[in-house]
Parts: C-alpha cells; sequence; structure tokens
C-alpha cells in the first residue's frame, strides 16, 4: 500500500528540482467512451497517480515550490449527491484535503478564475505540452489573458519546460514500498500463469485460458490486468501483440500467454509458453530450451553496473548460436549478428522498464549512449523465437513455433530479483505441473 506518507514525499522530492519561483501543472486522465455512453473502466494516468494517489477524472494538480499559502493544489469535481447517487463517490475539494493532503482544493469548474492568478508572475511553467490538446488550449489562453494585461504590470510566464523528464527519472526508480507492490503484482500473476497451465487442454479456445488468467487476477484483488491479455496458440503466437484470443487450442501446439496483472497502479508483465497437451514435442523442447538458456542468461546480466543493453546482447547471441545449431540459420555466428540475421526470428528487444505502466518510462540512453543498470531499476527480460508458419526457408518441422518466456527483475546491491519465479518455466517443471 502506498501511504498517503509516500505520495507526500514524491511530492517534495519532485519540488526539490524544481526551479525557484516555478509552477508544475498536471492533469488527470480523461474518461474514455466504450460505446455511447458508457466508459472504459477509469485508470488515472500515471503520473498523476503518483503524485497524488487521487484517482477521479476531471482534476487538475499543482504544484507551487514554496509558495506561502500552500504547494500543493488539487482541483476536482466537487460533491454532487444526485451525480455520487448514479456514478459514484466524489472526494469533493473537502476530501481532497482532508484525505489527499491538498494544502488548498477548488472545484474544477472555478479553473477559469484561479488558475490564471496561480500562473501570474512564476517564470516558469512545468507541463508536459502535447498530451492533452484541449488543457494545453487552455492553458495557452490563461497565459494569454496574463499577456494582454501585461501594461497594467501583470507578469506572465516566459518559459515551459517538460515535467515528464524529471518525473520519469524519478519513477524509474523504485522505493522499497513500491518494490513490495510489484513482488505481489508478480507472485500473484505468477499463480494465474499457473492456474492457466493446469486448465489447459486440447479444444479449449484462448479466451478461456484468458479467463482462468485474469479470474486469478480478480479474485486476488488486481482487478484489472495491466495490458490485453495475450493467449496465442500455435502459429498465433507469432504474432506478437495477438489479442484476438479466439482461436482453439490444437492438440500437439504450444501455447504462448503473455499476461501481468496491476495491482495498486503497477504493473506485472509475465509470458509462459507451454504444450497445450502437457507435452513438449521435440522441435520444440529444442527450440525452448534456447529461449530458456537466453532468458537466464539475460537475467544474470541484469546487474548493477551493466549497461542496459547487456541482457539484449546476451540474448542476441545465444539465440543466434541456437538458431544456428538447429540449423534454422546457416554461417558464421559473428557475422550473421552482424547483419541481424536473428531479426526473422526474434525481431523485439529483450526488455524494458516495468512500473506504473507496463512499458514503464525512464530513459535507456544517457548523453548517447546506454544507461548504466542500477539498484531500484526493474526490468522484464523476455527473450522469443518466433519461426514464421510460411518460412520456407527453414524445415518444416520449425514452422509455425512462437515462444517467448518472460519474468520482471529488480536490479539490487546483491543482484537480479525475479518478482515472477513462481511459475515455472523448465520443460521438467512445466510438464509436472500440467501432469494429469
Ligand atoms: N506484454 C507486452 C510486453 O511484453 O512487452
Ligand atoms: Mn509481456
Ligand atoms: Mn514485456
Amino acid at each position: 500500500m502506498i501511504t498517503a506518507q509516500e505520495f507526500a514525499r514524491r511530492r517534495r522530492d519532485l519540488m526539490a528540482t524544481l526551479s525557484k519561483n516555478s509552477i508544475a501543472i498536471l492533469t488527470a486522465a480523461p474518461e474514455q467512451v466504450r460505446s455511447r455512453d458508457t466508459y472504459f473502466p477509469y485508470r488515472q494516468d500515471s503520473n498523476f497517480f503518483y503524485l497524488t494517489g487521487f484517482h477521479e477524472p476531471e482534476a487538475v494538480l499543482v504544484l507551487i515550490p514554496k509558495r506561502p499559502q500552500g504547494q500543493f493544489i488539487l482541483f476536482c469535481r466537487e460533491r454532487d449527491r444526485s451525480r455520487e447517487i448514479w456514478d459514484g463517490r466524489r472526494a469533493g475539494p473537502e476530501g481532497a484535503r482532508e484525505q489527499y493532503g491538498a494544502d488548498d482544493a477548488f472545484p474544477i469548474d472555478d479553473i477559469d478564475e484561479i488558475l490564471p492568478g496561480l500562473l501570474e508572475g512564476r517564470d516558469r511553467v512545468y507541463y508536459a505540452l502535447g498530451r492533452n490538446r484541449t488543457f494545453d488550449t487552455r492553458l495557452l489562453d490563461w497565459i494569454d489573458g496574463i499577456r494582454a494585461r501585461a501594461r497594467s504590470g501583470a507578469v506572465p510566464p516566459d518559459e515551459f519546460v517538460d515535467l515528464d523528464h524529471l518525473l520519469h527519472e524519478a519513477r524509474l526508480f523504485k522505493t522499497a514500498t513500491e518494490l513490495k507492490v510489484m513482488r505481489k503484482a508478480g507472485a500473484i500473476s505468477a499463480r494465474a500463469h499457473c492456474r492457466a497451465m493446469r486448465a489447459a487442454r486440447p479444444g479449449l479456445y484462448e479466451y478461456q485460458l484468458q479467463a482462468e488468467i485474469e479470474h486469478a487476477f480478480a479474485s486476488e484483488g488486481a482487478r484489472h490486468p495491466a495490458y490485453g491479455s495475450i493467449v496465442g496458440g500455435g502459429a498465433n503466437a507469432c504474432v506478437l501483440h495477438y489479442v484476438e484470443n479466439s482461436a482453439s487450442l490444437q492438440d500437439g501446439d504450444l501455447v504462448l500467454i503473455d499476461a501481468g496483472c496491476e495491482l495498486e497502479h503497477y504493473a506485472a508483465d509475465i509470458t509462459r509458453t507451454f504444450p497445450v497437451n502437457g507435452k513438449f514435442s521435440a522441435p520444440q523442447q529444442a527450440l525452448y530450451e534456447v529461449v530458456l538458456a537466453a532468458q537466464l542468461a539475460a537475467i544474470e546480466a541484469a546487474r548493477a553496473g551493466n549497461h542496459w543493453d547487456e541482457p539484449h546482447r546476451v540474448t542476441v547471441k545465444i539465440i543466434t548460436q541456437g538458431l544456428v545449431d538447429l540449423g534454422l540459420l546457416k554461417g558464421n555466428v559473428e557475422d550473421l549478428i552482424a547483419r541481424n540475421a536473428y531479426t526473422d526470428f526474434y525481431m523485439h528487444r529483450a526488455g524494458h522498464w516495468l512500473g506504473m505502466d507496463v512499458h514503464d518510462v525512464g530513459d535507456y540512453k544517457v548523453d548517447n549512449e546506454w544507461r548504466l543498470l542500477e539498484p531500484g531499476m526493474v526490468m522484464t527480460v523476455e527473450p522469443g523465437i518466433y519461426v514464421a508458419p510460411d518460412n520456407r526457408k527453414v524445415a518444416k518441422k520449425w514452422r509455425g513455433i512462437g515462444i517467448r518466456i518472460e519474468d520482471d527483475v529488480v536490479i539490487t546491491r546483491k543482484g537480479p530479483e525475479v518478482l515472477t519465479a513462481g511459475v515455472p518455466k523448465t520443460v521438467a517443471d512445466i510438464e509436472r505441473l500440467m501432469a494429469p
């Protein structure tokens, strides 16, 4: 559980990096229509939630470092008895102060009257331009309004600075509390994958395994998947972001499941690939062992002091060597790597940052160089081999096999900590779990 103190510390840390006489402005995520007058389940913007813990739409966060009357200002929907009977409870400005620790809180409908006064006289505005066009226009209009009164002494801010960069650097490094939540999200997601492995059998539909997974998430309190669950049987595993999940599972095929829950706004991201009937065939096992060896070696390389690209580099080497050993690629391993021959089979990178967003924020390069891994960073390690069903350059037995193995890893002082170790990944362990 992220506490009020932690949200307050995040605001304090961010404000400490803002320049003198500045203001930072963030908007809540808009609601999204799903169909006519029904909406997708609401998900707060990650940056907004990171700083507030506030989960309602139609809200604006304003931070003004060192403002004597209070630094943390929240605009939000007013309490409304009738709307609350229909649509659910609202904190209102009173709740924003009492439950969320705002120094000042105002109805969102009053923002046109109040925010220009807060902007006036500040030198610099920290804001993520371009992400909310409607709000961008309103903000520029307020500033124009101040400019128009320049002759009567009004001083408009004259500098816009991107807030994302500062915030994303902070979000990249997870605190002990965040890691606790992420460990739990990883454990719940691992149990869900085990449940799907046990349920799998020929004739089931991909969406039925999706249902097993998502049932397990929700019944442990992780009410939403962190991203659209991928369940791809047979050659569907070669579609990297396959989300149709509508085919029936065939005896003799593998099935790839890429699914992770979101818990308290933190994501898990796990992929396992296993035989629908519980037994790997020889070609499936041969390719699987290559991916597994690459994944294990990449996890070993996920160490403080290594650069971000090192785990990826390790996977490229092992996968290319494996493809040569099995006869899917021909030639010298170094040459094949130099001309990216492996990308016919392995066309994505070995991982990404993980946190409140599944593809989390944070730079991968600093000054044009891969950045070094540091304790507190969380990343996925997810190599794969995908043999297109129509690849005529390889023997028939390999075609249509798609395999990915993905775990979530924290960089710690003592080495990599795998958050998602609760779901088996060796051939023997998977076959044991799936045995009748
Ligand atoms: N589930 C998306 C990914 O693995 O990156
Ligand atoms: Mn994934
Ligand atoms: Mn991933």
